[in-house]
């Protein structure tokens, strides 16, 4: 069984969101938990509300501010998140749905850590009917999102979704403030479209990535990773609820459910798995692919493989 604080050093590997706004980074994810010294201000009531799977803490304006599916709520329509992201009941900023998430406004946004929430760029010295766009360090007009002035792409080139080809500037522009950032694999950030950059490189992705997921595939086959289990353990164990007496945040195992004798084919927390060292009369028990297996029993049992019958 592992222990939980095996896997802080897991968590930390993912960037931490720097105080000016994210950067421009592809498909970054950031840890959005707070640090322990934020944590510690946390009340234990406020801790005892926050003790639901896959609830965490996230800083707000120097305070721990409780995330779960109870504090979570879509966001209003005057406030501006993060895609995918919530906001919270009581606190009006944004929240994301795991601790670990990515953190994308909209390439005409930018997120502000502090009030937890995209705020509109300005700056660029952009017009009145414009919009100023960070990553191509230019200013964007707000017709391209009914009336691009779109050509035709060059052949090998693409442009991300919700982007377009601008047949003067020659390059994909954004269709409007909220258009996403570049989803594609190959984003050339010179030339500011996908592809282009030779064929060498794309075919060796896309065989990589192929491989990758065959493997992945075949490991976990068996009892695959929930999103929640992606966040907070290594591949392929699952994230189990440790019940705890005293109440408290939440807390959890990394669990094996193909072999994990106490939670054999599930979290035994959550009653989908079992703990095969509590079948009656047993003596030797393993558990093999999610299934207890029973070897031997006490006397007066036998052992039929799954169980002890009385003989
Ligand atoms: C073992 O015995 C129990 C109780 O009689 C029965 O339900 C179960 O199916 C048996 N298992 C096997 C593998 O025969």
């Amino acid at each position: 069984m592992f222990a939980k604080s095996t896997f802080v050093a897991f968590l930390a590997l993912a960037s931490s969101v720097s105080a000016g706004g994210l950067s421009l980074n592809l498909r970054t994810s950031y840890n959005f938990g707070c640090s322990s010294s934020i944590k510690a201000k946390a009340t234990t009531p406020q801790r005892d509300s926050c003790s639901s799977s896959g609830s965490f803490f996230t800083e707000y304006q120097g305070n721990p501010l409780c995330v779960s599916s109870s504090t979570r709520t879509p966001p209003p329509s005057d406030l501006t998140c993060p895609f995918n992201w919530g906001s919270h009941k009581t606190a009006k900023c944004c929240v994301p749905e795991t601790e670990v998430s990515p953190c994308d406004c909209g390439e005409g946004y930018t997120f502000n850590s502090n009030e937890k929430k995209c705020v509109a760029n300005h700056g660029g010295g952009c017009g009145q009917d414009q919009w100023y766009h960070d990553r191509s360090s230019s200013c964007c007009d707000n017709s391209w999102h009914w009336s691009p002035p779109t050509g035709p792409c060059p052949k090998g080139i693409t442009c991300p979704t919700d982007w377009f080809w601008h047949k003067d500037h020659q390059k994909c522009k954004p269709h409007h403030p909220r258009s996403p950032e570049p989803d594609c694999d190959d984003w050339d950030q010179k030339n500011q479209c996908c592809g282009g950059g030779g064929s060498g490189p794309s075919q060796g992705v896309s065989g990589g990535s192929w491989k990758r997921n065959f493997k992945a595939r075949e490991q976990i086959a068996l009892f695959p990773q929930s999103n929640l289990d992606k966040m907070y353990c290594p591949s392929p164990l699952h994230a189990c609820t440790v019940p705890t007496t005293t109440g408290g945040e939440w807390s959890y195992e990394c669990i094996d459910f193909e072999t994990e004798l106490e939670s054999c084919g599930g979290c035994a927390s959550t009653g989908e798995g079992v703990d095969c060292t509590k079948i009656p009369n047993v003596l030797g028990v393993g558990c093999e692919s999610g299934v207890c297996a029973v070897y031997t029993c006490e006397a007066g049992f036998a052992a039929n493989g799954t169980e002890c019958v009385a003989i």
